[in-house]
């Protein structure tokens, strides 16, 4: 079963051709550079970048298979950026009505939570589902802990109340007047650095009993601080390490009450923050103390944003016939939970 796959969510117009849980090819532009000097996402730049690339990022996933072999088309319905959303399901309807293929949605979410279960061209990894998993996605726009309950079944549990984890580590690293993404730079900065919790930032929400996320106090403590002490930006590896500390023992503290609460010992972790090896280690730390496993993207070209990840995802749905009734209809969804 041949999928089509298109996520243009925020600022990677993605494409990618899956077959089951496999990828035959997955093809990512990435608008970073474009991005970079403004210090994050621009929508205008990002909707015309988009409308720029999207024919060739699929022709480049289609170069090996033909377009009348396709079975289904998917594309990201939300959340994300409304204008840059569009884009790609403007191009998905075309194509589906051209072609005659029915279109299936995906919540970019979604896209996440399966992403450690995607497989390469070969089937690896060769990893099975064994329901019910505790997973946490962090990337720039979301903070989210979700009891993945059996295919397609999501329940929230918890969730940022404002910035999340990957917005938070952005911010910082341009308060630092460091590049974006932040995470990244953050993550270099950090590695050179024995004392890696040296200031010691507040750990926002640790007190509450509840499985939500704050971390624009984090952040405004952070500003304070850089402000009261401006001597102290020569010591930028300490203050990247240490800010980078404080979100991840944040989520690493809040994971452990998480799998407490739902006695869900296996952890599935998507989203770019993930990409930080230093962040893998600490989860399979706090696995281990649990007897539990914790599975992540296996690529890293797969734990940022990727149409791969929302290919595998409409492999399910097209397997329970939850297909696009009214193509013609499909619109954007901005702001969408799972
Ligand atoms: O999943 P993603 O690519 O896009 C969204 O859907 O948001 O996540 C992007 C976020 C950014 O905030 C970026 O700074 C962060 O992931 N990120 C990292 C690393 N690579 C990307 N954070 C920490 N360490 C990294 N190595
Ligand atoms: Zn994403």
């Amino acid at each position: 079963m041949k999928i089509l796959a298109i996520d243009t969510s925020c600022d990677e117009t993605a494409a990618a051709i899956t077959d089951g849980r496999r990828v035959l090819s997955n093809v990512i532009y990435s608008q970073v550079l474009l991005h970079k000097k403004w210090g994050g996402v621009v929508p205008s730049i990002a909707k015309r970048a988009h409308e720029e690339k999207i024919e060739f990022v699929i022709a480049e996933a289609l170069k090996k298979h033909k377009i009348t072999e396709i079975d289904y088309i998917v594309v990201t319905q939300g959340p994300g950026l409304a204008v840059a959303l569009e884009v790609g399901i403007k191009k998905a309807k075309e194509l589906a009505i051209k072609y005659q293929k029915k279109l299936i949605s995906v919540n970019h979410l979604e896209g996440h939570i399966y992403s450690a279960f995607v497989q390469n061209s070969q089937g690896n990894p060769k990893r099975n589902f064994k329901f019910p998993y505790l997973s946490l996605i962090i990337s720039g726009g979301h903070t989210e802990f979700v009891i993945f309950k059996n295919h397609l079944e999501y329940q929230i549990i918890g969730e940022t109340l404002d910035d999340a984890a990957g917005e938070a580590l952005d911010k910082a690293a341009k308060l630092l007047g460091l590049g974006y993404p932040g995470g990244p730079v953050l993550e270099r900065l950090a590695k050179e650095v024995e004392n890696k919790d040296f200031h010691n930032f507040p750990r926002p929400m640790l007190k509450s009993n509840d499985l939500n996320f704050s971390f624009s106090g984090l952040k405004t403590s952070f500003y304070y601080f850089l402000k009261k002490n401006p001597n102290q930006t020569s010591e930028v590896k300490l203050l990247a390490s240490s800010f980078q500390e404080a979100v991840f023992d944040t989520l690493i503290k809040k994971t452990e009450k998480a799998i407490k609460q739902t006695g869900i010992n296996r952890l599935v972790v998507g989203g770019g923050v993930i990409a930080n090896l230093h962040l893998r280690q600490l989860f399979r730390k706090l696995v281990g103390k649990h007897h539990g496993e914790v599975l992540f993207p296996s690529y890293k070209y797969l734990t940022g944003d990727n149409a791969a990840m929302i290919g595998v995802v409409a492999g399910f749905k097209a397997e329970k016939d939850l297909f696009v009734k009214n193509i013609d209809e499909l619109d954007r969804i901005p702001r969408w939970s799972l």
